[in-house]
């Protein structure tokens, strides 16, 4: 006769209570720039003159350019009165005239926070930055002709809480001819495309590729 072991009554098991990883420190970081690509957003202003503005808080999720500006952005107030814009990617080539963007604004008075921060009113940002103005084919605004990469866009939907979220389509692309891959009219090399990320109000390029990508398995043009 063979005799079975008494099965034991299950036990419940009790919901793995999660544990931090051990070397991670709680802290309260004041903002969380972790990195982004840095877009120069051009807009007209009332008297039908170019604004240019960099900001870091953009995605695109297939032709939607999602958009955060700080309520004082004169682009913002443009991009408003307008619903156009051109989303200018710049390389670390473009680093130069970024800086010289920075701190400054096209609200002939810049608020409180601005002004005790360094900010200034500069009427012509092209100018001050040293970057050309090029013709755009959709939208009013300009494209910055230095720029390896200008997305004419339409702005669809403006969300405000404490910042305005701006979703925007994207109707026209123009990249540098270096980022194409020879032979597929529509694709951009991403061993040639070299975004200028911030981090942390600080700039960075982008290093090499550091491993293969499954997702890359996916042929570009199913996602249209
Ligand atoms: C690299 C960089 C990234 C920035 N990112 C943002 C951003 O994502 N959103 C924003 O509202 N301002 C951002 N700023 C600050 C704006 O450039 C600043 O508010 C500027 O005054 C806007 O110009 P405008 O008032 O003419 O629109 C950034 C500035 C720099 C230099």
């Amino acid at each position: 006769m063979t005799t079975s072991a008494p099965t034991a009554t299950p036990t419940p098991t009790a919901t793995p209570t999660p544990t931090p990883t051990p070397t991670a420190t709680r802290i309260d970081p004041a903002i969380l720039y972790w990195g982004t690509p840095v877009v120069l957003v051009s807009t007209l202003n009332e008297d039908g003159s170019a604004n240019l503005a960099p900001i870091s808080s953009a995605f695109w999720l297939g032709h939607t350019a999602t958009l955060g500006f700080g309520l004082a952005s004169h682009s913002l107030a443009n991009l408003r009165r307008t619903g156009e814009c051109v989303l200018n990617l710049p390389g670390p080539g473009q680093v130069d005239a970024v800086d010289r963007l920075a701190l400054t604004t096209g609200a002939p008075q810049p608020n409180s926070w601005k002004l005790a921060n360094g900010y200034r009113h500069v009427r012509d940002k092209f100018r001050h930055a040293g970057l050309i103005p090029a013709d755009s084919d959709l939208v009013a605004p300009p494209r910055v002709a230095e720029c390896p990469v200008a997305m004419e866009a339409q702005v669809r939907v403006v969300h405000v809480t404490d910042h305005a979220l701006v979703q925007a389509e994207v109707v026209a692309v123009h990249v540098d001819p270096g980022l194409r891959v020879p032979g597929r009219p529509n694709r951009v090399d991403p061993d040639a495309w070299r975004p200028l990320i911030m981090s942390f109000q600080r700039f960075y390029g982008l290093g090499g590729e550091v491993h293969p990508s499954r997702l890359a398995g996916i042929d570009e043009e199913a996602y249209r």
